[in-house]
């Protein structure tokens, strides 16, 4: 039985309430986290179906905290939906959940139109049958999109970059279902001034990332003896974001934003695949060398960098070449601009992959699955 928000602070009209979807994954629970550092008279609902990219060990510090609560559920199921927003009455959704990974979009697209596109058409129906009950406008909907929708750049012009006004032309099943989930939001705004706002982010690093993408792949199958994959020539660029970074835009994004608008958010990292790949290697070197390395003892090998490792592969079909953002908008409208500087924070997640073996290993053999039920159920 969901209890209410008053029930459960006891102080309804202080609080503000905020359903964040998709928050056991990467982003979602690192935005958690940091909105429970931030704001003391807030209360969490943290919506998320639990797919495979879903990890509540991502939240075991917090899961005990009386001003968070976790229900297990689709975005695409519209009952549960409503009951939901009937009974927390939310002042913010932040929109996360979704299918991430291109890859798999590529093998499996149908299942990113469904979660992407009807789960977030789902969302902005029972948003907006809630909040027309009332006053809606200092309520807050906000898209989590991605710099994927502009579609690909040219590598050879390094000053075209992606501003809000960029025209959308997607060119994965992923990053077409999040340019559809775009439009359908926009058209909330437009059609009924539902107040929905949406950020397009560039590619995100940091603690909890799950180790199929880029960085935590690379580190993890380094620290594993296993081949590190380069797709093509290496030399296809992103513009890399810590995610903290990521988190504060976010959050001056639900502050001071306007309804209706876009917001491009940038690292002011672009960085070819190689580099990232190649630095990787020797922070590794540094921080855990092969010398003591078990996996690399058992076998007995030669390696003295994890650059050996290195391995180039058939390229990912359709790969967008170059990804740039142009966030002025952030810095001028919002005053919001990314502070860290890559190579400490790669740094610095790289440490916390080493710390958090455990948390790997868990994701790795399934284990982490098991969570839910243990807790939960
Ligand atoms: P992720 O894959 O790590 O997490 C997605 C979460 O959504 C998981 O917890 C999963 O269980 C949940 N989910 C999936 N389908 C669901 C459903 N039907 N109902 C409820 N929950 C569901 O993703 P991420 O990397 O944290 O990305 C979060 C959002 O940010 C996504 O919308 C993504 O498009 C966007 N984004 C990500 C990046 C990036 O670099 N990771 C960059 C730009 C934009
Ligand atoms: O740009 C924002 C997007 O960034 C988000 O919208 C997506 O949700 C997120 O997954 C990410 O997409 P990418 O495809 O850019 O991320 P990924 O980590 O999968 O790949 C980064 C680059 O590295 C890309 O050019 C493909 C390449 N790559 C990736 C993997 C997994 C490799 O060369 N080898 C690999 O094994």
């Amino acid at each position: 039985m969901i209890k209410t928000v008053s029930e459960l602070t006891g102080v309804k009209s202080e609080v503000k309430t905020m359903l964040v979807t998709g928050g056991a994954g990467f982003i979602g629970s690192n935005f958690i986290h940091y909105m429970l550092k931030q704001e003391k008279d807030i209360f969490i609902v943290n919506l998320d179906k639990l797919t495979y990219a879903g990890n509540l060990e991502n939240l075991k510090d917090i899961e005990n905290r009386k001003n968070y609560k976790f229900l297990k559920g689709d975005i695409c199921d519209s009952r549960l939906l409503d009951i939901i927003f009937k009974e927390y009455d939310f002042d913010f959704v932040v929109h996360f959940a979704a299918e991430s990974h291109v890859d798999r979009s590529i093998l499996e697209p149908n299942i990113f139109i469904e979660t992407n596109v009807v789960g977030t058409a789902s969302l902005l129906c029972s948003a907006k049958k809630k909040w027309e009950e009332s006053e809606w406008h200092e309520k807050r909907f906000l898209q989590i999109s991605t710099d994927e929708v502009y579609g690909s750049l040219r590598e050879d012009k390094k000053s075209d970059k992606f501003t809000e006004k960029t025209s959308l032309k997607p060119r994965s099943p992923y990053s077409a279902s999040k340019a559809s989930a775009d439009h359908l939001v926009k058209s909330y705004f437009y059609t009924y001034g539902l107040p929905t706002l949406i950020t397009r982010c560039s590619n995100n690093y940091g603690p909890y990332q799950f180790p199929e993408k880029l960085i935590p792949l690379i580190i993890n199958n380094a620290l594993n003896n296993k081949m590190l994959p380069v797709y093509g020539d290496g030399k296809n660029i992103r513009d890399w974001l810590y995610v903290e970074d990521h988190c504060d835009a976010i959050y001056t994004v639900l502050r001071k934003g306007k309804p209706g608008e876009v917001y491009n958010i940038g690292g002011n990292n672009e960085l070819e695949n190689i580099y990232i790949v190649n630095k990787i290697c020797e922070m590794l070197d540094e921080l855990y060398p092969i010398k003591n390395n078990l996996k690399f003892k058992i076998q007995n090998l030669k390696s003295v960098s994890y650059k050996d490792l290195i391995t180039y592969v058939k390229d990912r079909l359709g790969h967008d070449r170059r990804y740039a953002i142009d966030a002025t908008k952030m810095k001028k409208d919002l005053g919001w601009a990314p502070h860290s500087v890559f190579e400490e924070k790669l740094k610095d997640t790289i440490g916390w992959y080493l710390k958090n073996r455990d948390w790997v290993k868990h994701v790795t053999t399934g284990e982490y699955e098991k969570y839910y039920e243990r807790m939960y159920d």
